[in-house]
């Protein structure tokens, strides 16, 4: 209950308190959220603190913008990686991103030029030559921040123990780095929400998606490290499917980042029209929607591996739906199975999705900003 509303509630009644015991029974509704005991309904969410690690990337553009006007979140700061892009252009691109929303007072920190351990991959034919579909962003008006990005996630980590989401939705190289360099910030994360991997299908080849793909040997550092992870895969992105329907809503409205955005979505729809198909998987919205709101997915809690060595499968993220493995003994030159042995589950994995919901809050997210 709001003061106002508290105050309409007392004026009505037929006795009014004296002051002193109005003022003593306010307080005790105040701290216990109401009279029913509810959150006050008119308080605007507290935001919560996250870091975004992205390499923008036409879908990583739209997460930001996402990100950038919803109350829910209070974006640290954006640590930058290549993979759609090279780094260099990843890091003009979060710029001018930032700039676009007029937010230059959140730092954005360039990182890891290169994967751990293998090329660097860019896709630069499905983002457009400059990342952004082509479409051009304002020049950047912000500076760089001079820290490395990982050394960034170590002390914002450090200095909000316990209260940092970190959403990687690029390949997970920053993330990986700052774990491998600081382990002990993994009990202070909150949580990580990351945007890659898949347990049915892939998006580079059979089954491995992109940003996993990119950079498998940091992928099962974070997966592995401990903390909450939640992936957000193409098991659910593949679903968000933003088509011609959603374009003419967003487009009914208009602001820079609404029209920019419009144009950003046409770039993709457009594209995958080429390959047959009707609308664009909003991948990076999607775990940025997820962050704010988690109820847009469901998810199942099993050990999920990053393979680094298969012939046909390297870059796959392998999910054991039973946590559970066959147990086996050597006995005469054979192995018998004897048994089955737990594995602990590491990953929440979105399963479900309810899409359309997702779709019209990011349609209405971005309307007239
Ligand atoms: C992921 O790969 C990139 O192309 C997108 O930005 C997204 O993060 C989807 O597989
Ligand atoms: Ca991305």
């Amino acid at each position: 209950m709001s003061m106002r509303s508290f105050r309409q509630v007392a004026s009505k009644s037929r006795r009014p308190f004296p002051l002193p015991a109005a003022l003593i029974v306010l307080s005790i509704l105040l701290l216990s959220g109401g009279p029913t005991g509810t959150v006050l309904a008119q308080d605007p969410p507290v935001p919560r603190p996250v870091i975004i690690d992205t390499d923008p990337g036409t879908d990583d553009a739209m997460a930001i913008l996402l990100a950038l006007n919803s109350p829910e979140l209070d974006v640290k700061a954006f640590t930058v990686v290549p993979g759609n892009v090279t780094a260099g252009q990843a890091l003009i691109n979060t710029l001018g991103l930032v700039t676009l929303a007029g937010r230059c007072d959140i730092p954005v920190a360039a990182g890891a030029q290169r994967p751990l351990a293998q090329k660097l991959i860019t896709a630069e034919f499905v983002h457009g030559e400059d990342g952004m579909g082509n479409i051009e962003l304002p020049s950047p008006a912000c500076d760089v921040d001079g820290r490395f990005g990982p050394d960034l996630i170590i002390e914002m980590v450090h200095a909000m123990p316990g209260e940092i989401t970190l959403i990687p939705i690029g390949p997970l190289t920053n993330i990986a780095l700052a774990v491998l360099k600081d382990p002990s910030i993994v009990p202070l994360v909150k949580e990580v929400v990351v945007m890659g991997g898949s347990i049915t299908e892939g998006n580079v080849t059979a089954v491995a998606e992109a940003n996993i793909y990119n950079d498998p040997e940091a992928a099962q550092v974070v997966f592995h490290a401990g903390w909450k992870v939640t992936m957000v895969g193409l098991d659910v992105t593949h679903r968000t499917n933003f088509g011609a329907a959603h374009l003419e809503r967003l487009s009914a409205t208009s602001g820079r980042q609404n029209d920019f955005a419009k144009l950003v979505m046409r770039f993709l729809i457009d594209l995958s029209a080429q390959f047959g198909a009707d609308g664009t998987p909003m991948h990076d919205p999607l775990a940025l929607g997820v962050a704010i709101d988690p109820s847009f997915v469901d998810t199942r809690h099993m050990r999920v591996d990053v393979e680094t060595r298969g012939e046909f499968t390297r870059g796959m993220t392998v999910g054991n739906r039973y946590n559970a493995v066959e147990h086996n003994e050597e006995r005469d030159g054979r192995l018998v199975m004897t048994g089955i042995d737990r594995v602990e589950p590491n990953v929440h994995v979105a399963v479900e999705v309810d899409a359309e919901r997702f779709l019209s809050f990011f349609i209405e997210r971005l309307a007239g900003r």
